[in-house]
């Protein structure tokens, strides 16, 4: 049965109605039960390690840092931290490019370290998932250093090599290159190897049986140390055409709708390397698996998370952070991005997972520009209250919210002035190309300050208002945003109405009401250019969310009168909304109708 809701207007109706959809959604639960699960329940707080806390004084963050807030983690309430890589690596990409799999990056710390990490997570009841890697490793990497000697060495197939007298591989794009180039020769054996991303970063050979082993052999590895589940960096680029056809733009617009991700993420073999992945590894434990679903598509989303495919269990979607970005700029954000589009997409994702799967939702993470930056508003007036906003968003959608750390305090964009601040191989790359391309530097730096530079979002974490935001106290390896001295976490801890403590209450809002976890999303309100509503639903409890996302007072029309109904948090202390149906400036609602 389709319930129109705008077609309500009585309360008489609305109780009726309200009946009836019970009614319905039970009779779904009966049709198609989701299976609960821990990783369905859980809030991820994504820690970036390099920007966390740092313990030695090298001004770069380690694990005895991250030991040392153990307590300030459990404090948000959250279940799961995603730490980004932290594995040994020469670091030309912040440790996406990894020499050793199972020896700690030193200037993190060592292996009793994170042994002791574990320890103290698991003894706070917070589990431990870890950053897997195996689309590339580093080229510093033993594997790599063998396959270029010759083209007999017996790791030679861990990579993909192309034989210079065959002439030059067909395009494949490098994405942390200045020229574009995904292939780089090798005088040794006379041959070019691939990479994606940067030259330091060749791809493994997935094709090859000896490297599948070797993966999941060392995963094993982690999952025997206890480890509770990997965040699997761009997983479907490990299935790819290996006999590197020439593609051309147009029949990549016709075939992969112009999108390189997708053309990597097609290789034929991928999903039988996910599934003999699962069969050797993830099915023998209780863990949580999730891809960075880069080139993942609304359509083949279920290739990957049908539980019954024996896969993987979430994967997290590119559309919601690719809206807004003009076409034929590197990331530079249109500030008149559209809501709509916005709702849209959140809510076609949903819909994806309406049967099967289980989705994910997330605004920002070390790739990303600062979600308040970026969605909300970081002017003095707004930034907190929409940083609550975002908040809200985030923990009141369906799917596994990962929530990306320094944003429960409402961290904002570093905007660096000038190039030499800047740290991040992917900018660095954009900057070096449009300078040799006579491009316009002084609009690109302008352009990294609200679009997609990725230090924006990894200056350290803000935690006080001495020297360095009590971050180091050694100068930190990329600058602290200048705002520290009165956005930090010591600030927000003494303050009931601060960002940090409206997070805390968000998490216990969706740990103790499952409907915010299981319940049904509904998009309300779908044309209002301001305002994102919708309702969840579960069991005959019904909570309407409201959040307005421009900087002036919005009405709404959800169809029904919320008039007898709780508000049971929100960002504002007073409450305009209830009685006129407008929200204010960036307000925040959950309301539970009655
Ligand atoms: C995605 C990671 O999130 C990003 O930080 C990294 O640069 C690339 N994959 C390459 O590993």
């Amino acid at each position: 049965m389709k319930i129109e809701i705008k077609k309500i207007r009585s309360l008489g109706l609305l109780l009726f109605l309200g009946f009836l959809s019970h009614n319905t959604l039970i009779a779904q639960e009966k049709k198609m039960p989701v299976e609960k699960k821990w990783w369905k329940e859980a809030v991820v707080y994504q820690i970036y390690p390099h920007s966390f806390k740092d313990s030695d004084g090298d001004g770069v963050g380690d694990l005895k840092g991250i030991i040392s807030k153990l307590d300030y983690i459990k404090s948000l309430g959250i279940d799961v931290v995603w730490l980004n890589p932290i594995y040994d690596s020469p670091n030309a990409d912040n440790g996406y490019d990894i020499s050793d799999y199972q020896a700690i990056m030193k200037e993190f710390g060592t292996m009793q370290d994170f042994d002791a990490l574990l320890k103290g997570m698991h003894k706070r009841g917070l589990k431990l998932v870890m950053d897997l890697v195996v689309n590339h490793s580093s080229d510093e990497h033993k594997w790599f250093q063998e396959s270029r000697k010759s083209r007999d060495n017996p790791y030679r197939d861990y990579y993909h090599w192309w034989p210079a007298e065959q002439g030059k591989p067909a395009f494949r794009p490098g994405s942390f290159e200045a020229d574009g180039s995904g292939w780089r020769y090798d005088k040794t054996t006379d041959a070019y190897y691939l990479h994606y991303f940067s030259y330091k970063q060749p791809d493994l050979n997935w094709e090859n049986p000896k490297l599948r082993q070797e993966i999941y052999s060392m995963m094993n590895w982690w999952f025997k140390k206890g480890i509770d589940g990997f965040r699997m960096d761009v997983i479907p680029f490990i299935g790819k055409d290996t006999s590197f056809p020439v593609i051309t733009q147009e029949e990549l617009d016709k075939k992969y709708e112009g999108r390189w991700d997708i053309y990597f993420a097609s290789g034929k073999n991928l999903h039988s390397y996910l599934q003999e992945m699962n069969k050797e590894v993830l099915s023998k434990y209780d863990v949580m698996s999730v891809a960075e679903g880069a080139g993942m598509t609304k359509a083949t989303a279920l290739n990957f998370v049908d539980a019954d495919r024996k896969e993987l269990n979430m994967g997290y979607h590119f559309d919601g952070v690719s809206l807004g970005y003009l076409p034929g700029y590197f990331k530079k954000m249109n500030p008149k991005w559209s809501l709509v589009d916005f709702k849209k997409i959140y809510s076609d994702w949903d819909a994806v997972y309406d049967e099967k799967g289980w989705g994910t939702v997330y605004l920002g993470n070390h790739d990303q520009p600062r979600m308040t930056s970026r969605w909300g508003n970081d002017s003095p007036q707004f930034r907190e209250l929409s940083s609550k906003m975002l908040t809200t968003f985030l923990l009141s959608m369906k799917g596994t919210p990962y929530y990306y750390n320094g944003d429960e305090i409402g961290m904002v964009n570093a905007k660096f002035d000038k190039i030499e601040d800047y740290r991040d191989i992917e900018t660095l790359a954009e900057y070096q190309r449009l300078k040799n391309t006579g491009g316009d530097l002084k609009q690109f730096i302008e352009d990294q300050k609200t679009g997609g530079a990725r230090d924006n979002g990894r200056t350290p974490f803000q935690w006080d208002a001495t020297k360095n935001a009590g971050f180091s106290k050694a100068a930190p390896w990329l600058n602290v945003n200048k705002n520290y001295k009165t956005l930090n976490e010591a600030a927000q801890e003494k303050d009931p109405n601060s960002v940090l403590n409206y997070f805390r209450k968000m998490v216990k809002l969706r740990k103790n009401n499952p409907v915010l976890v299981y319940g049904k999303y509904t998009l309300l309100d779908k044309d209002n250019p301001n305002v994102y509503a919708y309702a969840r639903e579960l069991d005959g409890k019904k909570f309407i969310v409201l959040l307005n996302f421009s900087d002036t007072d919005a009405p709404y029309n959800i169809g029904f009168s919320t008039l007898k109904s709780k508000i049971i948090l929100g960002n504002y202390k007073s409450w305009k909304g209830i009685k006129a149906n407008i929200l204010q400036p960036y307000e925040a609602q959950i309301i539970e109708l009655k």
